[in-house]
C-alpha cells in the first residue's frame, strides 16, 4: 500500500474507533485537526506524513477514552503496525502523541515541528465555535454544571490536579481554552486562535450579561 491508500484505511479505521463518542472526541475532531495540521503543515514545510498519522491517532489512546493504553499508546501503535507504517516513523509520531495534550501547567511544547503543528490543530479546535459546542458537549456527558458564580478559576494547576477537576463548563474556559491562545507554536496557529479567541470572549460577555439579567 502507497502512503495515500494507507490513510484513506486509517481513516475508515478512526471513523470506527470514534464512532460512539459523543463527548467531542468523534471522527469529525480527528479529521478537523487531520485538515488543519495538513494546511499549517504545508506552510510550515514540515513534514506531511508524519503530521498526517500523529494528527488522526492523537486522541487514540487518551486517557479520557482509553486509560489503559494512554502510555504505551496501544492503539495508534496497533493500527500503524497493522499498516506497515515504519518503526522510525511510529517512534516520531508516539512521541507526537504523548508531547501534544494539554496538562495545565505540566503542557509542554513538543520538540518536533510536526509535533508543534498538530498541538496547535488539536488546540484550534478546543477554542471559536466550535471549541465553544466541543466544552459544552463534554460538560453534557460528564454531568457538568453550565456555570457556577460560587466556582473560584484555577489556572496554575498540575497535570494531575487538572485531570481530576469537577468544575463546571464556563470554568473549563478560564482553566484552559482563555490560555490556548498564547500557546500556539506556529505563526498560522497564532493567526487562527486570535480570531477564535475574540469569538470566545465575545461568548462569555453574553453570557455574563444574561445570567445577570442585564440583556
Ligand atoms: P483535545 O482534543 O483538544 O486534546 P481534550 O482531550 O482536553 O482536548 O478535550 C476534548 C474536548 O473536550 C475539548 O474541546 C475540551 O475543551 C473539552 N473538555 C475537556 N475537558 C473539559 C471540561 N472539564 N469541561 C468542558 N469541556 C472539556
Ligand atoms: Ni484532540
Amino acid at each position: 500500500m502507497n502512503r495515500m491508500e494507507i490513510e484513506k484505511e486509517l481513516i475508515r479505521e478512526i471513523r470506527e474507533f470514534f464512532a460512539a463518542d459523543s463527548s467531542g472526541h468523534d471522527y469529525d475532531h480527528m479529521m478537523r485537526v487531520y485538515r488543519t495540521a495538513r494546511m499549517i503543515a504545508e506552510e510550515e514545510h514540515a513534514d506531511l506524513w508524519t503530521v498526517s498519522l500523529a494528527s488522526l491517532l492523537h486522541d487514540t489512546d487518551d486517557y479520557k477514552i482509553s486509560p489503559e493504553t494512554e502510555e504505551e499508546h496501544g492503539n495508534a501503535v496497533r493500527l500503524m503496525k497493522k499498516y506497515n507504517v515504519s518503526e522510525e516513523t511510529q517512534k516520531k509520531v508516539c512521541r507526537i502523541i504523548a508531547q501534544v495534550s494539554f496538562s495545565g501547567k505540566d503542557s509542554v511544547v513538543p520538540d518536533s515541528l510536526e509535533g508543534k503543528i498538530v498541538q496547535d490543530a488539536d488546540r484550534l479546535d478546543a477554542i471559536g465555535a466550535i471549541g465553544i459546542a466541543r466544552a459544552f458537549a463534554y460538560g453534557g456527558a460528564h454531568h457538568r454544571k453550565l456555570y457556577d458564580p460560587e466556582e473560584i478559576y484555577r489556572t496554575d494547576l498540575s497535570k494531575e490536579e487538572y485531570r481530576s477537576l469537577q468544575s463546571s463548563t464556563i470554568a473549563h474556559f478560564h482553566e484552559k481554552l482563555l490560555l490556548l491562545r498564547d500557546m500556539m507554536n506556529t505563526k498560522t496557529g497564532r493567526m487562527l486562535a486570535q480570531h477564535r479567541h475574540d469569538f470566545m470572549e465575545m461568548f462569555l460577555d453574553e453570557f455574563d450579561a444574561e445570567w445577570e439579567g442585564r440583556i
